[in-house]
């Protein structure tokens, strides 16, 4: 029997509108609240300058950081720290995507301390500002746990970490803020949120909750995933894939992720046009056959939780029809890629193998095939 342990504090609202109630959730933790978000996409949609009303209704006095590029640098990331510091804020809430979300557990733990953000990968953070998450698409995860995925521009490295003290206090998450969401954003966050279920689900490190986690992940995608793509509008599907996001988050958690995450930082810390769920869909199919014979069984799990028919085939045919369900998945979701069609140049392989390692070696370990460089490199080439 396996000793577990279990911890997750976040504090969860689920609902259609809940951002309403974000003023009276930061309140309770200070007058002063950072935003930390992007440059467009909640401007526009018209969510920050309600948030700014709530806040200021309930009486908290909010400060805009809105400097969060897709892939966030530390240069970014200390910026934020440092005006929240100057300002005295009490409180970070991060409002947007995976990128503004990891960013504000950062900002957190950075704004609490006086060394840079990059130094806290080898300086395990004892304590953090606390944070608020309002997620805007259905695939990081990150509203529900305590990662941070940062990138650092000089090289193009972009580990990831977590510490305790950077869980978010609560979390909200409200499908409706997700209907202003473009179609290629719901495509490659979607995606993100198999990808995560996957890897928690076949990784090393999986245990009873993560499973229970990602097997109802796996029923919700099922159903939702190309449908969330296919009609924007439709509240029902938006509303699964942001509980199948939050369960796949809670799930990578517990069982962290694999291979495929791995390999995607390095391309997307190396190219930071890449969105990081494109960069996954590109590099999925190939590590899932390399995976394939190291745990069959939780593919054919997998493929039973998606519907696929077990009748008249053999153990190999049905572990080997969840990835033909998976390449049809992103064919409907238009993420049929290679790395060659993102961008991504022969003569860098090299050196994103190497860093799949140097930045998300503990990913690599948890993966259920054993890999080294020479095998990274490989997978890399064959999903160019
Ligand atoms: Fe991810």
């Amino acid at each position: 029997m396996e000793n577990l342990n279990i911890y997750n504090p976040v504090k969860i609202h689920f609902g259609g509108g809940l951002i309403g109630e974000a003023g009276k959730i930061a309140k309770k933790y200070s007058d002063t609240a950072l935003i930390v978000t992007g440059k467009n996409s909640m401007q526009k949609s018209g969510t920050l300058g309600k948030l700014v009303k709530i806040l200021k209704d309930a009486g908290v006095a909010p400060i805009i950081f809105d400097g969060i590029t897709p892939n966030p640098t530390i240069n970014e990331i200390d910026s934020a720290a440092g005006i929240a510091k100057e300002k005295k804020a009490g409180l970070i809430i991060g409002l947007g995507g995976g990128s503004p979300l990891d960013s504000a557990k950062a900002v957190a733990v950075a704004a609490k301390g006086n060394i840079p953000v990059w130094s806290y990968l080898k300086t395990p953070a004892e304590e953090a500002l606390p944070v608020i998450t309002i997620v805007s698409t259905s695939g990081t995860g990150s509203e529900v746990n305590r990662y941070s995925v940062m990138t650092n521009p000089e090289t193009g490295e972009k580990p990831g970490f977590g510490y305790e003290c950077m869980y978010p206090k609560e979390a909200i998450i409200d499908p409706e803020i997700m209907l202003s969401m473009p179609p290629y954003v719901t495509a490659a966050t979607g995606f993100d949120v198999f990808v995560h279920a996957f890897e928690a689900f076949t990784g090393k490190a999986k245990n009873a909750f993560s499973s229970a986690y990602c097997m109802q992940v796996f029923y919700l995608l099922k159903d939702n995933l190309v449908k969330a793509y296919d009609e924007p509008d439709n509240i029902e599907a938006r509303g699964n894939m942001a509980l199948a996001s939050a369960l796949a988050g809670l799930a990578i958690d517990i069982s962290g992720v694999g291979i495929i995450h791995a390999m995607e930082h390095p391309v997307s810390g190396n190219y930071p046009n890449v969105a990081h769920g494109a960069g996954l869909a590109a590099l999925t199919i190939e590590s899932m056959k390399y995976n394939l014979e190291s745990c069959k069984r939780d593919f054919m799990l997998i493929a039973h939780h998606f519907g696929i028919k077990r009748a008249g085939k053999s153990e190999d045919e049905y572990a080997a029809a969840l990835i033909e369900k998976i390449q049809g998945i992103l064919a409907a979701l238009n993420l049929n890629i290679g790395l060659k069609d993102l961008g991504v140049e022969k003569s860098k392989l090299a050196k994103i193998a190497g860093e799949a390692f140097t930045t998300m070696g503990f990913a690599v370990q948890n993966n259920p095939a054993e890999a080294g460089e020479k095998e990274v490199l490989k997978l890399l080439e064959a999903s160019y």
